[in-house]
């Protein structure tokens, strides 16, 4: 319940409070350093840049976790219990699932959660076509946050699925939080399948994040062009670089958009000011090795079951410990 206090606050800053999204990009821009959430890169722009990414020649994830499902499906699917309910966090498409439901004759149900509702709906109606005896329930929100399993399907087994190496864009610190959440969604003894990319030679992994062709730049700035379009900022994209750079004391790629000179943005009725040089961090992607990974998961109550690798990327099977099951909703 909103108090009164609450009430007139919202009245009176009418951008700043109605819209997450403002709210975020407010903050992260006042913040020293200033920073963006990578979540917001994928509007419908957005999106179709990343799927141009997956298919550039230096961008290997994409390519490297595919070829490790399909070569390996039987093997994975050979863990998930009868009759088993699907759930795939952050679902972009279901191209990566559809390997594992081809495998996994049983499987009743799946559940992919995603924020961006409309693309969820239409995959789905092509699931259904393609998999006629799959119940596809979608669920529109926040992977991170707890979301309802429909009623239909709540006592089947869950296996969780997490491709993509997105759990990279979380701090180690919230990459356990999620592992605990999923553990707590998905119930006790429950098998999570998660990609997970690798760290490994600067030569490889640099190129990856600073493509030839410019799409990974183009992906960066897109996050500036979206601030424009929905919060009717003024940003000079010409005025701004995509940096992208190997940390290698955090075993972690970061993504910024440097200034090339000092200038004020107007984002939401606010001025930003900008340094010569002074950037934005917009992203982390972690790397981890098959043993950090495994370290993080034993950290958080999963055990490590089964890995597959091809040197540049592992797909991970782990199982969970946690024997709350008071949680699981
Ligand atoms: C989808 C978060 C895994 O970190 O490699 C690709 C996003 N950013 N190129 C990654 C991304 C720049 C990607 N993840």
């Amino acid at each position: 319940m909103a108090s009164a206090r609450q009430t007139a606050l919202r009245a009176a800053t009418p951008i700043e409070t109605a819209d997450p999204f403002a709210t975020d990009v407010l903050a992260g821009l006042s913040a020293k350093p200033k920073r963006l959430p990578p979540k917001y890169f994928y509007d419908a722009a957005g999106s179709a840049l990343f799927e141009r990414i997956t298919q550039l020649p230096e961008y290997y994830p994409t390519r490297c976790e595919l070829a490790l499902l399909r070569d390996n499906a039987p093997a994975i699917a050979s863990l998930f219990p009868p009759n088993c309910a699907l759930i795939e966090f952050g679902a972009g498409s279901s191209r990566k699932a559809r390997i594992l439901l081809g495998a996994a004759a049983t499987v009743e149900a799946y559940v992919p959660v995603d924020i961006s509702g409309d693309f969820l709906q239409q995959d789905a109606a092509q699931l259904r076509r393609d998999f006629p005896h799959l119940a596809v329930y979608p669920v529109v929100g926040d992977f991170t946050q707890s979301f309802a399993i429909p009623a239909t399907i709540a006592t089947l087994p869950r296996v969780g699925f997490f491709p993509g190496s997105t759990i990279g864009n979380f701090e180690p610190h919230e990459a356990a939080k999620f592992l605990r959440h999923a553990g707590a969604i998905l119930g006790h003894g429950a098998v999570l399948v998660i990609g997970v990319d690798l760290v490994k030679d600067t030569k490889i992994l640099c190129p990856a994040y600073n493509d030839a062709e410019g799409v990974t730049a183009k992906f960066n700035l897109n996050l500036l062009a979206r601030i424009n379009r929905e919060l009717g900022a003024n940003f000079d994209l010409a005025t701004f670089e995509h940096h992208a750079c190997y940390n290698r004391e955090q075993n972690r790629i970061e993504m910024h958009l440097a200034s090339t000179k000092r200038q004020k943005v107007k984002v939401a009725g606010k001025a930003i000011g900008f340094r010569a040089g002074e950037t934005i961090h917009t992203e982390n992607s972690y790397k981890y090795t098959v043993e950090s990974f495994q370290a993080l998961a034993r950290g958080s109550s999963w055990s490590p079951l089964k890995v597959w690798s091809d040197g540049f990327f592992s797909v991970h099977a782990i199982r969970n410990q946690e024997s709350e099951v008071s949680s699981r909703n």
